[in-house]
């Protein structure tokens, strides 16, 4: 029966439930709210049975109840009951040959094959298939056959849909071992795409955003609100916006954001930045943003995507797919374009001059080869994992930009070589932490921010004086770093402003290689998942 309904989700948070008589099949991904309440009522109506409380399965038996012979119809009934989140693709033999499908406040495509078509999360899913593809709105439902496909409103009418080829190549490893490693090589070509077209005698423009004097000047505050990585970014971000447009910024964990009932209006930009477009936190965030006014503009790599279509204004950071679940090009394409947006808009504000945005943009355009010059000179990074590997606890310190960048570089670790790390502003780890620091503390010290670079280098002694092991992250050239660590990594001399686009590389490196050498799943960590529709 499972061969019946074409739903390509990512296989490990789509599920699919048929009941016990087969009549009925659902695929479903999400989070449902209201999971406890369904089961009651179920029961009452005698409809649930031992085995049956999987919310998919909660799902197949709300279908059954309300089925009166037109799925389409259905569907609407089990949209008005089940609370929550979710993407759902139902079939029953009663109908055979048709799928129904519906998103509530998720995402759904529906990709048209020559002899058949498919519904999915992503367009992504969709490409080994087809590259013919259709964006589904909240609560449209679509009917699937092979020949046809029919989308209407929850009233009813007929919703017009575009269709459109996706340009991407999908998928493919090529002569990589891994999608990690590959991506991470991707870099230097990722950030000609992202500069190509963007910038004419020193001014910055976008392809998909025109903002005038009157739309910026009325922003008085910015939020950039985002999760994992993405959020990294934004840290990155912060220092980049208030350097360039002279307003404060605050940034916000996605699923915080709206606890602490965060200050906003018509006057306030939130930046949504999102590899996927589709993480149900940062949508949450940027619902909550767009209910109190603010503006909202979504960083995004899926122009497409939910928080694409759903934000006032998007700018596109040109990653192509990112397979691996450790984001890396897709981080460095999001600062990359955090500075460009800064520039964009600070030229029309006219709080960079013509001097500045000569300096910021030469130095921009200096990256892809500065990058290249770093992925061509990887030979270290193999002995550095193997002498590393077996600590299972490691601090990334750093301060003023490379902060942000120790976080990134913890986080990368963790995930892909389960490996304990945290990153720490160097100078709050005297305050506690360094009880923490013995002869086994591998430390990775971030030593590229000229103006904190004595200072980081101060806390460095103080963990090597208790016996940790050092591995700094210095400027070619740097011959002092060498005295107070037990390896360095050294990066081409770059501009210091634009540093962490070059920074995060090295970080990225060693978490691949670590997770090889610790023979991890390098681009399928366990329990992760690419893009996390659950709140
Ligand atoms: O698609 P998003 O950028 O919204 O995803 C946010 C995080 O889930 C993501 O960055 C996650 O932290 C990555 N696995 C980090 O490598």
């Amino acid at each position: 029966l499972s061969n019946v309904l074409g739903f390509i989700g990512k296989k490990q948070n789509s599920f699919l439930a048929s009941d016990s008589a087969e009549d009925f099949l659902v695929v479903f991904k999400g989070n449902i709210e209201n999971g406890e309440e369904l089961k009651k009522w179920l029961a009452e109506e005698g409809l649930l049975t031992e085995g049956e409380a999987t919310t998919t399965k909660l799902l197949v038996q709300t279908v059954k109840y309300y089925y009166k012979g037109k799925l389409e119809e259905t569907i609407k009934d089990v949209l008005d009951k089940v609370q929550g989140i979710f993407t759902l693709g139902v079939f029953t033999k009663q109908e055979p040959g048709k799928v129904v499908a519906v998103t509530k406040d998720s995402s759904l495509v529906i990709g048209l094959g020559d002899e058949n078509n498919f519904i999915a999360s992503d367009i992504i899913s969709l490409l080994p298939y087809t590259k013919k593809c259709m964006l589904i709105n909240s609560k449209e439902v679509c009917v699937l056959t092979p020949e046809e496909i029919k989308v209407t409103t929850i009233s009813g009418e007929i919703a017009s849909k575009e269709i459109f080829d996706v340009s991407w190549n999908g998928a493919d490893k090529g002569s990589y071992e891994h999608f990690m490693l590959k991506e991470i090589e991707e870099q230097p070509a990722g950030f000609r795409t992202n500069l190509s077209g963007r910038v004419v005698n020193n001014q910055v423009k976008f392809e998909s955003l025109t903002l005038s004097s009157e739309i910026v000047n009325r922003w008085k505050k910015i939020f950039i609100v985002a999760c994992g990585t993405s959020y990294h970014a934004g840290l990155i971000g912060k220092g980049v916006f208030e350097s360039l447009l002279h307003i404060p910024v605050e940034v916000e964990i996605a699923s915080e954001f709206s606890y602490r009932g965060p200050l906003i209006n018509k006057d306030t930009l939130v930046i949504v930045i999102s590899q996927s477009g589709e993480t149900a936190d940062t949508l949450a965030a940027l619902r909550e943003a767009k209910s109190k006014g603010a503006s909202v503009l979504a960083i995004t790599n899926v122009l497409t995507s939910t928080i694409g279509r759903e934000s006032d204004y998007s700018v596109y950071i040109w990653s192509g797919p990112e397979i691996a679940i450790a984001s890396t090009k897709a981080f460095t394409a999001m600062l990359l374009v955090e500075y460009l947006l800064a520039l964009y808009i600070g030229q029309i504000k006219g709080t960079v001059g013509d001097t500045q945005a000569k300096e910021i943009i030469g130095a921009l355009f200096a990256l892809p080869d500065l990058a290249a010059k770093i992925l061509n000179s990887t030979e270290q990074y193999e002995k550095i994992a193997q002498k590393y590997k077996e600590h299972t606890n490691a601090f990334f310190l750093g301060r003023g930009f490379d902060w942000p960048l120790s976080l990134e570089g913890a986080l990368k670790l963790k995930e892909t070589s389960y490996v304990h790390a945290e990153g720490y502003p160097a100078g709050e780890f005297k305050h506690g932490s360094l009880a923490l620091v013995t002869d086994d503390t591998f430390i990775i010290a971030l030593c590229v921010q000229k103006n904190t670079y004595e200072k980081t280098l101060a806390n460095v002694k103080e963990c090597r004086a208790r016996g940790a092991k050092v591995l700094a992250i210095a400027l070619e050239g740097d011959k002092e770093v060498t005295q107070y660590v037990d390896d360095v990594i050294y990066l081409p001399k770059v501009n210091n402003f634009i540093a962490p686009i070059l920074t995060v590389i090295p970080l990225q490196l060693l978490a691949y290689n670590i997770s090889k050498a610790r023979g991890c799943n390098v681009d399928q960590p366990r329990n992760l998942v690419k893009s996390i529709v659950i709140e």
